[in-house]
């Protein structure tokens, strides 16, 4: 496996997520193999797009290239925007019949005019390799298992490539979407941390965050987070992906962190771009194959199990 923790220049070493997606990439690629023999056939997942929103179209060519790179069937379904609710529900369960699918993702977020909690309620639980249905969801809550969201997984799995067992630490998680913020902290919970679930009416966020053992943002809020509210050799798992205006007509991604302010304060630190974001698909092609082993009545393949991704 490539180093995952690397050297800076700075107190913080940097979580590589390139090399910790590559690694479980490579990962769920050998279980998909694996698997193949069983199942008689290539696990397969399949991506619904609904319009032509541009992040949306970069994120589904990756998940494609990734799938099929893992050894995965990858099958897409790409829909106008103004597709309706019934053709889109149509799909959904055209799917969920079919027993060469193994996982359904549908790409959020789905034009104004479709409900985003309809459409992903309609996946049957047993391919929601998002890990976003309220079946999901419940597991997620009662600690049974389930398929788990993937952009939280990531960030729990990065965290223990840096710091080991978690046991014990204190995380503050900021933001409470569905997508990462409350998946990601009860899926810190259940790896027996000490979880706050701050968001934008927390009355003194900064006093919050530097109790942080481990401080994860999700709030799309460029360089929200500055040096002063980190907590000196805290670890920080950076879930945002903000395009700011560079200047000279340039443009260039950067975190819900100060990176150049926390760099100096923390110990290990998630870079943006290329820490927590090549996590999410990487995480998704591990869902799949646990989606595949389940649905077959086999067990989660071995080496996602000493991964402990699922
Ligand atoms: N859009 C951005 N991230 C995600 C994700 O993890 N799942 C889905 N379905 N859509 C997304």
């Amino acid at each position: 496996m490539a180093d995952i923790i690397k050297n800076s220049d700075h107190r913080a070493r940097l979580i590589d997520g390139k090399a910790g997606a590559a690694a479980v990439d490579a990962a769920a690629k050998s279980a998909a193999e694996a698997l193949a023999v069983p199942l008689g056939r290539a696990a397969a997942l399949a991506v619904v797009l609904v319009g032509d929103d541009p992040a949306s179209q970069v994120y589904v060519r990756n998940k494609i290239r990734r799938t099929e790179a893992a050894s995965m069937t990858s099958i897409e379904h790409r829909l106008p925007a103004d597709t309706t609710r019934e053709a889109l529900l149509a799909l959904v369960d055209q799917l969920n019949r079919d027993d060469g699918v193994d996982g359904i993702l549908v790409q959020l977020p789905l034009p104004d005019h479709l409900d985003a909690t309809e459409i992903v309620e309609a996946i049957d639980p047993a391919k929601d390799v998002d890990g976003l249905t309220a079946k999901s969801a419940g597991a997620l809550v009662q600690g049974s298992k389930g398929l788990r969201p993937c952009t939280p997984s990531g960030c729990v799995w990065l965290a223990r490539q840096a710091l080991g067992d978690l046991t014990g630490k204190s995380v503050v998680v900021i933001g409470r979407s569905i997508l990462v913020g409350k998946p990601a902290a009860l899926l810190f919970l259940e790896a027996n941390c000490t979880v706050t679930l701050a968001h934008s009416r927390t009355a003194d966020l900064p006093a919050v965050c530097a109790e942080a053992d481990i401080l994860v943002p999700a709030v799309g809020r460029p360089e929200m987070v500055r040096g002063h509210w980190i907590k000196p050799g805290a670890t920080i798992i950076d879930v945002g992906i903000n395009r700011i205006d560079a200047g000279d007509g340039k443009s260039r991604l950067v975190g819900d962190v100060h990176f150049g302010e926390a760099v100096k304060i923390a110990d290990f630190i998630t870079p943006v771009p290329g820490g927590v974001g090549p996590m999410t698909i990487a995480m998704l092609l591990a869902n799949t194959c646990v989606a595949a082993a389940a649905r077959a009545g086999l067990e989660t393949p071995k080496i996602l199990q000493a991964l402990e991704i699922a």
